[in-house]
């Protein structure tokens, strides 16, 4: 993990799929118990102009478990909601704090902060990608299916619902892992093509594959984890009403669980509207691995922070 110090995290293709594998293993071994960082002293700044219960709160525990600290630099209580430019704000911070978690709307806002911070940003959510989401997913994936990283190879994640951010960094990682990923969605609400596109070339160099299908069983069929996340994501409250029109038929229900593997089991990255995106059937019966999943969020970057910022 040495090759991550000091860098980036903006989308999930960052990272090679080695280093994917090894932050997933760091990951699993925090949560042992079995090894022990410091980052005293450090500390991370946290920029979230959007609303946050699971990433804000597990960086914060996150550092504070490896003896460093956060600070909320939350838009409204910066100048930045008075209109800082990023580039000055990403000069300034970058003096005070050694890494920057940011989560925003456009990707080239976060980019923006990238060029200009001289310390280490993460992604902890844009409209395009939500990769800190998918370490703690495939982490998740990896504890069901036993054994470390290299045994997720030729799993399949189907994914159901709108082709969003967490969609996007699912395909994205799943394909740095060799897992199948299948996407099912309406017709209209598939994933970005650029990223659909690349996740398929690093699915053919790995020997897997990404797929998109408009039919929920087709997705679904004999897959080993079944994910789904909100219609309307932040950003598009305005959407609500047309999206739960075009989405019906989609919910991820017992009925769809039951074409899965025998094995399978449920992730969604919560906030969930049971009703909606996924029955309250599915989300709290014996398949459901939801909170592990809530709760590896914590690890996951627990183990991020290690590589990005080095233990000295
Ligand atoms: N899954 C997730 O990112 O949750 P929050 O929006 O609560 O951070
Ligand atoms: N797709 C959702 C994820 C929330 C964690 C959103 O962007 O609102």
């Amino acid at each position: 993990l040495a090759p991550l110090c000091g860098r980036d995290l903006l989308s999930s293709a960052d990272l090679t799929s080695a280093q994917t594998a090894a932050l997933l293993e760091l990951a699993s071994r925090l949560k042992q118990g079995d090894q022990r960082f410091d980052l005293g002293g450090k500390v991370l700044g946290l920029i979230f102009s959007k609303a946050s219960t699971r990433t804000r709160t597990s960086f914060t525990v996150a550092m504070a478990r490896l003896g460093g600290q956060t600070i909320d630099l939350n838009p409204q209580v910066t100048q930045v909601g008075r209109g800082e430019p990023v580039a000055d704000t990403a000069r300034v911070l970058s003096r005070y704090v050694d890494a920057l978690a940011i989560r925003t709307f456009g990707q080239d806002e976060l980019d923006d902060y990238a060029h200009w911070a001289t310390v280490p940003v993460i992604n902890a959510l844009t409209d395009l990608e939500h990769p800190c989401q998918a370490l703690a997913d495939y982490l998740t994936l990896q504890e069901a299916f036993g054994g470390g990283p290299d045994d997720l190879a030729g799993l399949t994640l189907s994914y159901v619902g709108d082709g969003n951010n967490v969609a996007h960094s699912l395909m994205l990682c799943g394909a740095l892992l060799g897992v199948n990923v299948r996407i099912g969605c309406p017709v209209g609400f598939e994933p970005d093509a650029g990223v659909l596109e690349r996740s398929q070339a690093i699915a053919a160099e790995r020997g897997c594959g990404v797929e998109v299908h408009h039919e929920p069983v087709a997705a679904v069929r004999g897959a080993h984890a079944l994910y789904t996340d909100v219609w309307a994501s932040m950003g598009q409250e305005d959407e609500k009403d047309s999206r739960d029109a075009a989405f019906a038929g989609w919910c991820l229900n017992e009925e769809l669980i039951a074409e899965a593997d025998s094995r399978a089991i449920v992730l969604h990255c919560l906030p969930a509207y049971r009703g909606k995106e996924i029955s309250a059937g599915a989300m709290e019966g014996s398949a459901s691995r939801i909170f592990d999943q809530a709760e590896n969020r914590l690890h996951a970057q627990q183990a991020l922070l290690v590589a990005l910022l080095g233990t000295g």
